[in-house]
């Protein structure tokens, strides 16, 4: 069976990673891939919210199953395109339905959703230019600091949390009346600051039947110490160390079958990826937000330690077998790093050869931001590679990783040293 993969980051290069290892799997396309997925598949040029382009891709190279890593084409609705197309509409598309986008591609959707639902997350309102006069009042009856999210995409950047009741409330009039994220924060989210420990949460699904992957934490800060700006992501580990059965049931129960009731009720096909950003405060869980893909850099560690043949996997979504497949899970500890480019996540310079990476041992490298030019590789982005482990600890994993990355130099290189620091 051919595949597409559409994408260019860490989270595209271990998922085709993932594809090859199973023996249904012929050949796979990335679009547009990076300098990673060229050694196992064939890139082709090309934007991922080009759906009449990917339709050609997919007709051309006879592509029975395609997986959409980012959530732009998804909210764009690329399911819909796929379903509601004669000569696609038994491609089996990894990706939910645009209406279903909307729990990521809308805040202010996805807060509804949770409060119909009664799914634990922190207590909101919503402002626009028609009920902006009531925000300072709002601010002011909240306790510090302040978040403020822009309704809609914002490549991760659109959430600030403020100390200051004036500078929120001067942020919140840049975010609607001057359109600091664009279109995207014509509405802002406004809500109340939870304090406690992040981990993000994985279910495959059918919109009926569903599976939790792996967990995993993520490090989104550039700085040491979870300092600094937010990132798309500085590493992550799977399992999470913390994570209790005891607490695993509170996510069951208030969160992960409240959420797939809701996608049942309102009738939302979905036939791919929710990603759920939790919250632990003290001993109960909460939704920070849902995504509707997987994470990039979460999915560098939870797809290694996944021993299910993935064509077979995505395959018996929609049909009966889905329901009694059983995933079958590493007991090893995954560990990835990522190194970025430097200036990353603000200006960054792109072209620096990368040295070292053929002396590399016992490491899963991923390719995000890089490009071959002749015989060598470049970096073309901010987050450049993952560098993954897997041991009987995170801390062992960690230490490969590590270890192995001293081999690698480009200029300006930059990475966090200290990933998994608050869980030691
Ligand atoms: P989001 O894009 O909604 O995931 O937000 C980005 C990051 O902002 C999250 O990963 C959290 O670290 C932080 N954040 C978002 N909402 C809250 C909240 N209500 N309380 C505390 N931190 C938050
Ligand atoms: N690692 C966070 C994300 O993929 O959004």
């Amino acid at each position: 069976m051919n595949i597409l993969v559409i994408g260019s980051g860490g989270r595209e290069h271990a998922i085709i990673s993932s594809f090859s290892n199973s023996n249904k799997c012929s050949k796979v396309y990335a679009l547009p891939g990076n300098a990673g997925t060229e050694l196992l598949a064939e890139n082709i040029k090309g934007d991922v919210n080009d759906f009449e382009l990917i339709k050609k891709v997919t007709l051309e190279h006879k592509i029975s199953l395609v997986f959409v890593g980012p959530e732009d084409p998804i909210v764009n609705g690329i399911y819909d395109f796929f379903k509601s197309n004669i000569e696609l509409k038994d491609v089996n598309i990894i990706a939910p339905s645009k209406q279903a986008g909307l729990l990521e591609g809308s805040k202010d959707f996805a807060k509804d959703f949770m409060k119909k639902y009664s799914i634990p997350t922190a207590k909101h309102k919503t402002f626009s230019i028609k009920n902006i006069n009531e925000a300072d009042s709002f601010l002011e009856s909240m306790n510090p600091p302040y978040v403020l999210k822009a309704d809609g995409l914002a490549a991760g950047k659109g959430v600030l949390i403020l100390k200051d009741l004036e500078d929120a409330k001067l942020e919140l009039r840049n975010m609607i009346l001057d359109r600091k994220f664009g279109k995207s924060s014509t509405k802002v989210v406004i809500e109340e600051f939870l304090d406690g420990i992040e981990l993000s949460c994985f279910i495959l699904t059918d919109g009926k039947n569903y599976k939790v992957l792996p967990f995993a934490k993520d490090y989104k800060k550039i700085g040491e110490g979870d300092k600094g700006l937010n990132t798309g992501g500085m590493g992550a580990i799977s399992p999470v160390p913390f994570l209790s059965n005891k607490f695993l049931a509170k996510i069951q129960n208030k969160i992960i079958k409240p959420t797939i009731t809701g996608i049942m009720k309102e009738k939302m096909k979905y036939n791919g990826f929710i990603f759920i950003g939790l919250i632990q405060v003290e001993d109960e869980p909460y939704v920070i937000e849902y995504n509707v893909r997987m994470g990039d850099p979460e999915t560098e560690v939870v797809f290694p330690r996944l021993k299910n043949d993935l064509v077979e996997l995505f395959n018996s979504m929609g049909t009966s077998k889905f329901k009694s497949v059983k995933l079958k899970i590493s007991d090893k500890h995954a560990a990835t790093v990522i190194l970025v480019s430097g200036g990353y996540p603000q200006s960054y310079n792109k072209g620096k050869t990368i040295d070292g990476l053929n002396n590399l041992s016992e490491v899963l490298v991923f390719h995000a931001g890089t490009k071959k030019k002749n015989d060598s590789i470049i970096t073309s982005g901010g987050r450049v590679l993952a560098i993954t482990s897997l041991a009987n600890s995170f801390e062992l994993a960690l230490e490969n990783s590590y270890d192995q990355i001293n081999k690698i130099k480009f200029d300006g290189m930059n990475y966090r040293k200290d990933i998994g620091f608050d869980l030691l």
